[in-house]
This record gives structure tokens, C-alpha cells and sequence, in this order.
């Protein structure tokens, strides 16, 4: 049977109260975490969202109280009156914040019971995520996803504050809109009313930002959620969350400088200082020498170019790969850590032959190892290779005495991605990446385009709104391939949290490029017509970013998937497991729509 509140209040809640509370009478409202019934004594465990307190039940002090506490169990919710007292010496808990103290029940009512939860409510939890996420809301009284949430809120909070104080406004745009062009599918929602025709769930508010620019309001930003019908991964979902930023009259260091300002007080409410201002790092540059655009700068080493070398070293086919067009590259593994022969053939067999040459589709080729040695290089020698030369090799990749690197030969674009990969499979297995660290860097001057061989056609790397450099606006049409963009990414801890740039205000120079993404004057105007036009009634020169929300706090929470610090997030096939959506709807909703389900 439960009980209502009837006229009890709470006076405080069950994880704040702390010795100097001693002497007081308290009343507290809470699930029960843990009971133990002692032959006559019970003790509950009384959890609410601020932390555990220790009630204790006698019948000596309240029968009542006593009887109530027998019928007791796992997560009913417990109203109790007590007084504050102190723990006898034995009976000190110093892992609990409440530990010294105890609340001696003079009432406990039970104000709602509970079925025995599908799993324990504690952080150490050992349940698949399936089952935590069918029953969310009880994955959610873990202390864990509490500070989570709680942390992105204070995020949000300090966002806020910040962009306020800096002469931003938050503004909401449009949810049931147009397609947004940024390159994923749209989750699409049909018209009743307009037969035939959808709205699409924005990808990201790109356009309408760029028209609050037009409209004159100068400092524009939103806290927003976008939808992205694509793969999902750990640090992806089908909806997250944008801290959207658009600026007029802006420069892209303008809008570094106050994104790095915006990351340290967001960081600070975790206690957390970050390095200002954040290092840049070209594309060409990121992938030579991490051979990806977001580098894990926890730990260093660089990829090193060693192609000359491998090319005079002589040695089995290794000179023919690269007069083919094949280039070398490698990453030196310290002494000190540097594994053993052995070991390095089982990580040649099981990380790079089993999985890298896979993903960067690679040719299945062996990696090349040389330990800096007399020995080794004397064994090298004997195999045909010219000494000199692989004493040359060994000091172009950066190697000391006994240091061992690692090398692989193949095409230049799928070999750096395969090498940025070893290089971060070797972080992680020589122990490099130091977990506690943030190292924040922005990638610039990305390539403006990129050739999409299915479609035989190019595509803007980031959106066709995006400005090339001044410097390369004469070989648009020449040379596309080579046209670097106005776009910056900010990366943290080899995940992009932001992404942004300055746009085209010019019509003319619009038009130019929707015409080498070869999209017809008719194709453009159906689409952007509206956006085309705003063009030409005095667009400001202005520019942008767009932060995402849950990779930053997924990574100041220190949590590894992105699920841990959203409320209510989707599986990575898109499917909320708790209401199961998406589901079939009713005959009827479909008839309204004029839809037709087509069975596959
Ligand atoms: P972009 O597509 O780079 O830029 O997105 C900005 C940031 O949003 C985050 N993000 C995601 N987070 C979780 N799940 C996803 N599926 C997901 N997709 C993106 C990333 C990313 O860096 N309109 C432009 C911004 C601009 O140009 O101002 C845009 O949306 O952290």
C-alpha cells in the first residue's frame, strides 16, 4: 500500500546532510538503495539525486517506524522523519560523504513500492546496454548518468551566460523545414495538408543561421538539436545536440578566440584548465604527419615520410612499389617502450594485416620493422640492403639508438589513413595516451571540394556555403582539386567537436560554385532559391561554427560513447528501445498522409 506526502515537506535532501546537521529532525524523501535487517535493527540505504544516507530503524525508538522499514525492498520510495545523530566509531563509513552521520527513523512511510529492478541501480554494473536502455529510467538513477546530465546542463548553463555576455543572442529556427545540405539523409515528415510534399527535419540550422546574418542581427547562437539520417557510431546519434554560432563582419581568428574562450569556461565548471590558444594545424599538414584531420594530440608520434630512402635501401620490391607511384611512411616506437620481435609480429598480424589493411583498404602487404641496432643493421646488410641508406632511413623517421619503427609501403591517400590508425593502435597499446588529458587543436585551410567518384562529380567537403581562400578563387574551375576553403575543425583528443566557416556573401561567386558542384541554375534555384535571393538584398560578410554538445561533454564527463550523457538516446540502429520507435503507425494516420507502405 502507498501513502501520499499527506502534510510532509522535505526539509533536506538525503546526500547533503553532514555532521554539523547532528541534533537536527529531518525529513527526507528517497528511493531505498540497499536494506539490511540486523535481527531487530533495519538500515536503509535512502538514495535521492544529491547522494545515500544511512536511516536506521529501532523498534526501540519508533515501533511504527520499525514495522514499516520490515516491508522494505529495492527502490520503494520512502518518505522518513528522523533525527540526525552520529555513527558509533565501528560504524563510520568514510567513502560516503553522509558517512559519519545516520538518520534515526521516528516515522518512515512508504510512499510508492517498486517490482525488484531488472538490474542493480549502481555504477559498477556489468548489464548489457540493451537492458539499460529498455529500462532508462532506472539507468538514470545511477549516480553516474546523474552527474552526467548534471554536467550538461551546467555546460548548457555556462554557454549561455557566456554567449550573453558576449553580445550573442539565441534565436530558434525551424524544425519542420527544408532540406539542409550537410551531406547526410534527411529524416523526412509528410504534409497532411500539402499532398505529396514533405518537410525534412534539419541537419543543422546552416541556412536560416546564415539569414539571421541578413536580417541583421549581427551575433547569432542556439543550443539546438539536428537530425542526420546516416551510420551511426559511438560518438554519433541520429539526433544530437549544436552549440550553433553564426557572427557578422567576423575572421575566422575572431571566431577561434571565442570559441577557445567559450571551451575554457564550459571546461572550467568541471574543474577543468585548458591550454589557450589551441595550436592550428593545416589539413595537408594533420594528414602527413597524423594521417588523419583529427589528430589525438595526447601523445606525439609523428608519421614520418621516409619514401626516399625505401626507394635506394634495395631491398625486395619495395624500389618498383614506389617508381609505381607508392610511397613509404613510418612512426617510430621509443625504446623504452618499444615492444618485443615477437610482439611486433602479432601486432603486423592481428592490428595491421586483420583489421588496418581492411578499413584504409590497404594492400595486404606485411608492415616493415627495423629496430635501431648494429644487429639489426648488419642483418639487413646481409639480405642485400645498403647499409648507408638505412642509416639514413632511420634518422628521416626520428629514430634513436634501440628505438624500433614501423613502416608501410602503398598509395599515398589509403596509406597515411592506415598509418594514422597504427599510430593511434600503437598509443594505445605502448599505454602513450595520457586519459586524463584535453588537447584541443584547430585543423584549417581544409580542401574546398572533394571528388565523388559514384557521382562523377565534386562535393563540398563541408557545405557549399563555404568561402574558398582569396588566394585560390582564380583556379576555381582549373584546378577544384586544389581550391583550400575558409573552413576550420576544432578537434579534442582525436574527436571533431566543432566545425565551421566563413561563407560566401557574394551571389556571383554562390552561383560559381553550385556550378562546379555541377548543380544546375534550375536545380539551385528549386532548392536554395529563397537563400539565393536573400544574397542579393545585402548579405554582411559573416562566418561560423557549430560545436557539438554531447561529444564535449561526453569527453569532459570522460565517458567513451555518446549514449552516457544524452537522457534518452537511440541504439547505433537508430532505435529507442524503451518506446520503441520508431514503430507502424495506425491505418488510419496513413490514410490522412496519402501514404502507402510499400513491405520489402
Ligand atoms: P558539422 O556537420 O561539422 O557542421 O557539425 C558540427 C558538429 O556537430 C557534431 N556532430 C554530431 N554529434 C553527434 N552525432 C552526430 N550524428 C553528429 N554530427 C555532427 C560534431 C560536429 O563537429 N552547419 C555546420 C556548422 C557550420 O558550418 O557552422 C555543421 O553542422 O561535433
Amino acid at each position: 500500500m502507498a501513502e501520499g506526502l499527506e502534510d510532509l515537506a522535505r526539509t533536506d535532501n538525503c546526500g547533503s546532510l553532514r555532521e554539523t546537521d547532528i541534533g537536527r529532525t529531518v525529513t527526507l524523501m528517497g528511493w531505498a538503495a540497499n536494506r539490511r535487517d540486523l535481527g531487530g535493527v533495519i538500515f536503509i540505504d535512502l538514495r535521492d539525486r544529491e547522494g545515500i544516507v544511512q536511516v536506521v530503524a529501532r523498534p526501540e525508538a519508533s515501533a511504527e517506524a520499525h514495522r514499516a522499514a520490515e516491508r522494505v525492498r529495492l527502490e520503494y520510495v520512502l518518505a522518513v522523519v528522523g533525527d540526525v545523530v552520529a555513527r558509533d566509531e565501528e560504524t563510520l563509513n568514510l567513502d560516503l560523504k553522509t558517512g559519519k552521520i545516520e538518520i534515526l527513523a521516528r516515522e518512515l512511510h512508504v510512499l510508492s513500492e517498486a517490482r525488484t529492478p531488472p538490474f542493480p541501480i549502481e555504477d559498477e554494473l556489468v548489464t548489457s546496454e540493451d537492458v539499460r536502455l529498455k529500462y532508462r529510467y532506472l539507468d538514470l538513477r545511477r549516480p553516474r548518468l546523474q552527474r552526467n546530465l548534471r554536467l550538461r546542463h551546467q555546460v548548457c548553463l555556462e554557454t549561455r551566460r557566456f554567449m550573453d555576455e558576449q553580445g550573442f543572442i539565441e534565436i530558434e529556427t525551424p524544425f519542420l523545414t527544408k532540406s539542409t545540405p550537410e551531406g547526410a539523409r534527411d529524416y523526412l515528415v509528410p504534409s497532411r495538408i500539402h499532398n505529396g510534399c514533405f518537410y525534412a527535419l534539419p541537419q543543422s540550422p546552416q541556412l536560416f543561421k546564415q539569414l539571421l546574418m541578413m536580417a541583421g542581427f549581427d551575433r547569432y547562437f542556439q543550443i539546438v538539436r539536428c537530425f542526420r539520417d546516416e551510420d551511426l557510431r559511438a560518438d554519433r546519434q541520429p539526433e544530437f545536440t549544436q552549440i550553433d554560432i553564426e557572427s557578422s563582419f567576423t575572421r575566422p581568428d575572431a571566431i577561434f578566440d571565442l570559441v577557445e574562450r567559450l571551451f575554457a569556461r564550459v571546461f572550467s565548471v568541471a574543474g577543468v584548465e585548458i591550454e589557450r590558444p589551441f595550436p592550428r594545424l593545416s589539413y595537408a599538414e594533420a594528414l602527413a604527419r597524423y594521417g588523419t584531420d583529427k589528430p589525438d594530440l595526447r601523445f606525439d608520434m609523428p608519421i614520418a615520410d621516409v619514401t626516399e630512402e625505401m626507394a635506394a635501401l634495395g631491398l625486395l620490391t619495395f624500389p618498383d612499389l614506389i617508381a609505381a607511384g607508392a610511397r613509404a611512411r613510418a612512426v617510430v616506437l621509443e625504446a623504452a617502450s618499444a615492444p618485443s620481435g615477437m610482439r611486433l609480429r602479432k601486432i603486423n598480424e592481428d592490428v595491421w594485416l586483420k583489421r588496418i589493411v581492411a578499413d584504409a583498404r590497404l594492400e595486404r602487404r606485411n608492415l616493415f620493422t627495423l629496430r635501431a641496432t648494429e644487429e639489426a643493421l648488419t642483418n639487413l646488410a646481409n639480405k642485400g640492403a645498403n647499409v648507408a641508406v638505412a642509416r639514413r632511413l632511420l634518422d628521416a623517421a626520428g629514430a634513436l639508438k634501440d628505438d624500433v619503427v614501423m613502416l608501410a609501403v602503398d598509395r599515398p591517400a589509403p596509406l597515411a589513413v592506415g598509418m594514422g590508425m597504427l599510430r593511434l593502435a600503437m598509443g594505445s597499446e605502448l599505454k602513450l595516451i595520457e586519459e586524463s588529458a584535453r588537447r584541443f587543436l584547430w585543423v584549417v585551410d581544409f580542401p574546398l571540394f572533394e571528388y565523388d567518384p559514384s557521382e562523377k562529380r565534386n562535393v563540398s567537403l563541408h557545405h557549399p556555403f563555404t568561402a574558398p581562400l582569396d588566394e585560390d578563387i582564380p583556379r576555381l574551375e582549373s584546378e577544384p582539386e586544389k581550391v583550400r576553403a575558409k573552413a576550420y575543425d576544432v578537434v579534442l583528443n582525436g574527436s571533431e567537436v566543432g566545425g565551421g566557416s566563413i561563407r560566401i556573401h557574394d551571389a556571383a561567386l554562390q552561383a560559381r560554385i553550385f556550378r562546379i558542384l555541377a548543380l544546375s541554375d534550375e536545380e539551385a534555384r528549386e532548392r536554395f532559391g529563397f537563400f539565393l535571393d536573400a544574397l542579393q538584398y545585402g548579405a554582411p560578410p559573416h562566418g561560423g561554427i557549430a560545436l557539438g554538445l554531447d561529444r564535449t561533454v561526453m569527453i569532459l564527463a570522460g565517458e567513451t560513447s555518446i549514449r552516457d550523457v544524452i537522457a534518452f538516446p537511440k541504439t547505433a540502429s537508430a532505435v529507442d528501445l524503451m518506446s520503441g520507435s520508431p514503430s507502424t503507425v495506425r491505418e488510419e494516420q496513413l490514410r490522412e498522409l496519402d501514404l502507402l507502405v510499400v513491405e520489402r
